[in-house]
């Protein structure tokens, strides 16, 4: 795993958003995972502005997004297809008809799902895989104790995302149960994760998923097994790491072409 630590959000956003334009920069027509939650909004303002400054542009790119809620239209402002628009499509020159998200009001859901697979394929697999992670370990929507070996699929949420999640909502009794979410596989699948992670809050489970055994208790743990991941933290969500210096000291002896900023 590639462990990047950064004083504050802000510049943790900058070095993803730099990793973001080198990859995409490698692939003529890349496929972007994306995810939604307040994490990579950061990112995202920074992808704007580089789009923006004429220093990256989405033309080529093909995106599927992690998850979405069952049933809420793409119309409702809580919806996720929403939160891409108003975070990120609507301001960068993707074509909207390459942009792809589980759809969680689809009259035959596993159909639905399994066609979200089937479109990934289609496309090649997902170059780059934007991630956060739950206080509880989750990536995606992938709880606790989920297999390893799932794929998009219906979820229950568990009632401590279904409570971090009802910022969101005016009644907590408004956030849905169920979702449809990329699998673990899915996710395994891709060629490199980025995942991205602030707040003290998030502390205990980041260390969980860099140091703690590989186990379905704190899903993102599998990322271990990963062949290409790029964590970015800040340092609230690192203190709990144990080898934080050591994460500190291999990033200021990158080789130049190991860089991104
Ligand atoms: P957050 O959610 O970015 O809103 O903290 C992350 C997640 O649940 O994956």
């Amino acid at each position: 795993m590639e462990i990047l630590i950064r004083d504050t959000p802000e510049e943790g956003a900058q070095v993803a958003a730099k990793l973001f334009k080198k990859i995409l920069s490698t692939r003529p027509q890349p496929v972007i995972g994306l995810a939604t939650g307040g994490t990579p909004l950061r990112l995202y303002r920074e992808l704007i502005r580089m789009h923006q400054s004429g220093e990256l542009s989405f033309k080529d790119c093909t995106s599927f997004n992690l998850d979405e809620y069952v049933g809420l239209p793409p119309e409702d402002e809580r919806s996720y297809h929403h939160y891409m628009r108003s975070n990120l499509f609507d301001q960068v020159d993707i074509d909207p008809s390459r942009i792809h998200l589980p759809d969680g009001c689809a009259g035959d859901l596993r159909q639905a799902c399994r066609d979200y697979e089937k479109k990934i394929k289609e496309f090649g697999g997902i170059d780059l895989q934007v991630l956060g992670i739950g206080a509880n370990g989750h990536i995606g929507f992938n709880e606790p104790t989920g297999s390893f070996a799932s794929r998009t699929w219906v979820k229950i949420l568990s009632e401590q995302t279904i409570k971090d999640n009802a910022i969101y909502f005016d009644d907590p009794e408004e956030v849905p149960r169920h979702v449809v979410t990329m699998g673990i596989a899915t996710v395994m699948e891709t060629r490199h994760c980025l995942l991205l992670a602030n707040g003290a809050k998030k502390a205990d489970a980041v260390r969980r998923m860099i140091e703690g055994p590989v186990s379905a208790s704190c899903p993102a743990s599998i990322l271990q097994m990963h062949k290409r991941v790029t964590i970015v933290l800040d340092e609230e969500a690192a203190y709990l790491l144990t080898f934080k210096d050591h994460y500190k000291w291999v990033e200021g002896n990158k080789l130049d072409w190991q860089k991104y900023d």
